[in-house]
């Protein structure tokens, strides 16, 4: 089915230089960027982001990471796209995450670990509506669709 997810690259994929890195590879995998934006983010939008995190260990020292620098924030659309990104992206501890994924081959700890992905359909809406306004999310159609989907496929 086709999905659209919401994907953010935290502060340590910018700092790093590793944007284009990690784009390219959920491009070459055949998903499509349908919205991308380098936000700055205030402190309530993160909070509501990770509001289910609320009251863990992590969630303080997570708060200020992310709003330590700029972050890349993007739609992802394609089949099964939200839990393609994910298996792209690989564990959320480094020392889980398998070489081949983006944590496996860059994430240096549990918490600098580069990139957010949606976790569920109903997390997906809710996260893009955070993050993108109406309009900022597009529709188009690629030349090369069918070279990049299989039958029945998006
Ligand atoms: P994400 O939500 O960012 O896509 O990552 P995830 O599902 O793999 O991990 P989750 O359990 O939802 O944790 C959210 C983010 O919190 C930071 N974290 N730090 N210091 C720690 O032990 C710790 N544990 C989690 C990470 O940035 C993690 O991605
Ligand atoms: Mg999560």
């Amino acid at each position: 089915m086709p999905e659209t997810t919401f994907v953010m690259l935290k502060p340590d994929a910018v700092q790093r230089r590793l944007v284009g890195e990690v784009l390219s590879r959920l491009e070459a995998k055949g998903l499509t960027l349908v919205g991308l934006k380098l936000m700055q983010l205030p402190q309530a939008l993160v909070e509501e982001h990770y509001r289910d995190h609320k009251g863990k260990h992590f969630y303080e020292p997570l708060l200020r990471f992310v709003t330590s620098g700029p972050v890349v924030v993007m739609a992802v659309r394609g089949f099964n796209a939200i839990q393609r990104v994910r298996d792209l992206m690989g564990a959320t501890s480094p020392a889980q995450a398998l070489p081949g994924t983006i944590r496996g081959d860059f994430a240096l700890s549990n918490q600098k670990n580069l990139i957010h992905g949606s976790d569920s359909p109903e997390s997906a809406q809710r996260e893009l509506g955070l993050f993108f306004a109406p309009g900022e999310i597009l529709e188009y159609t690629r030349c090369e669709a069918e070279w990049l989907t299989g039958e029945g496929e998006a």
